[in-house]
């Protein structure tokens, strides 16, 4: 079937004021990605997908998180909230172009499986006119119920226009339906503002297509799928709903996690094979960790690549453009950034390694910094390969340490080290035989003296 054309439609001009947030609702995030990014991905995942995001107007950032996701995406404004059928008709220009499935989605529904939408535009491409996707719900309260007649619907009926039979239904429309591209208009200017509520209501799609002849089919999803997120309250339950997901599609890839339960992982992470993470470690978004690699508890990691082999903390901090190679070691209250570390480099303990380059094998020794920042620019640090960084080392950058050099411990470095040298910068070290010893028997001669 994928070779049929869809014009997908996001519908994400609610205003969210129940989400107490300047940020537009559908920019909220799950799992490191913004609520309408996961839909027109979820949407694009079923094939040769267009996507019109009907937006509402005065508020901004829509386009670039829309067109940030590497599908054809226009936007449309609708300019007064008069109901779902009139967002939909906002992108008339869009649905007149003709794709074979049109399907409407939700810009604040981020949890929907691209396996359901699919199955919606399968039953388009059998011959329904209209797909509604329905859920049992578990508090029915304030949803549009199905009205079914054997496999059929016939009709949705509104919260407030249902009968107190109707109410007990707990066959719920989710608000998602596929229409068949060459009706849907048809169908879509057939509904009229008649109810309680004087909205153009989507639902009355079903009503108007069965009295057109057209056949009317209901795909039941999930509650969790279909879940939209109102509060923040909402939008963590949504997050738990994706990392549970997350978690399990890891574990089936092979990842061993020892209590998944604590591990908080993007949409975006990509594991290896034989990828190990230890509980309590959280992924942020952009993170790639190749075969073999162990993540150790308490790491926060973030736009970093994390090489074959390579092993991470306990308590270490990845942030964006940390970019570890082979067999790297990266331990405990370190913190890399912009940094490329090389094959089997090492940074065991308490360092920050920023905007610079690690070689191959070196070794930067317990609490080495990177001084990266000179109060206006950042500047790149160079260690060359099998370098050796004495601990409580500064090296202000930018700075060059030459292959094979040394920095012995305590130096702030601020000149480039030529390779295979030592460079030294600290004082000489004064000894002064015997002072102790006097030191305490004068103190013992003082403390009988003031005993007498
Ligand atoms: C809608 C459905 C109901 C379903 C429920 C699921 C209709 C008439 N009713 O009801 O059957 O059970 O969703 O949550 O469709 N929107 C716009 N512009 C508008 C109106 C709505 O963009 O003018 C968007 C909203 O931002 C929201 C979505 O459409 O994302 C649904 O609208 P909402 O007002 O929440 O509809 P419900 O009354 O919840
Ligand atoms: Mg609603």
């Amino acid at each position: 079937m994928g070779e049929r054309s869809c014009l997908a439609i996001v519908l994400a001009a609610g205003e969210g004021t129940r989400m107490r947030s300047s940020l537009p609702k559908v920019l909220h995030r799950v799992a490191g990605r913004t609520l309408l990014a996961h839909v027109i991905r979820a949407a694009d995942a079923t094939g040769d997908v267009k996507v019109a995001v009907i937006a509402p107007p005065g508020q901004s950032g829509f386009a670039e998180e829309a067109n940030g996701q590497n599908v054809p995406v226009s936007i449309f404004q609708q300019k007064e909230r008069r109901g779902t059928a009139h967002a939909v008709l906002t992108a008339k220009e869009a649905i007149a172009r003709g794709a074979q499935d049109i399907l409407i989605l939700i810009g604040d529904a981020p949890l929907v499986r691209p396996q359901t939408l699919q199955r919606m535009r399968d039953a388009l491409a059998v011959g329904a006119s209209v797909v509604v996707l329905g859920f049992r719900a578990a508090d029915p309260t304030g949803y549009g119920r199905l009205i079914v007649r054997g496999d059929e619907v016939t009709e949705i009926v509104e919260q407030s226009d249902a009968s107190d039979a109707q109410k007990k239904i707990d066959y719920c429309n989710s608000g998602l339906m596929a229409l068949a591209g060459n009706k849907a208009l048809a169908i879509l200017e057939k509904i009229g503002n008649a109810n309680t509520k004087q909205e153009y209501y989507l639902t009355d799609a079903v009503a108007i297509a069965r009295g057109m002849g057209l056949k009317v089919a209901a795909i039941e999803a999930e509650e969790d799928e279909v879940r939209g997120i109102n509060t923040k309250a909402q939008l963590a339950e949504a997050e738990a709903v994706m990392q549970q997901r997350l978690r399990a599609a890891a574990m089936d890839a092979g990842v061993t996690m020892l209590a998944p339960e604590t591990v908080f992982l993007a949409a975006d992470t990509k594991f290896g094979k034989d990828v190990t993470v230890e509980p309590h470690v959280v992924i942020g978004p952009g993170v790639t960790i190749e075969d073999g690699a162990t993540i150790r508890s308490f790491s926060h990691i973030e736009g970093a690549r994390i090489g074959k082999g390579a092993r991470v903390g306990p308590y270490a901090r990845l942030r964006p453009g940390a970019d570890l190679g082979t067999d790297v070691h990266i331990g405990n209250f370190v913190e890399v950034k912009a940094a490329q570390i090389e094959a089997g480099a090492k940074a065991n303990h308490l360092a920050y390694i920023g905007n610079g380059r690690v070689g191959e094998g070196a070794n930067i020794g317990a609490g080495t910094i990177f001084c990266n920042y000179d109060g206006a620019a950042k500047h790149k640090t160079d260690v060359g390969k099998g370098a050796f960084i004495g601990s409580n080392s500064a090296l202000v950058a930018p700075v060059k340490i030459g292959d094979g050099a040394y920095v012995g411990s305590g130096s702030v470095i601020t000149r480039d080290v030529p390779a295979e040298s030592l460079a030294l910068e600290r004082s000489q070290q004064v000894v002064k035989e015997g002072w102790a010893k006097r030191l305490r028997e004068l103190k013992s001669l003082t403390k009988k003296g003031g005993k007498s």
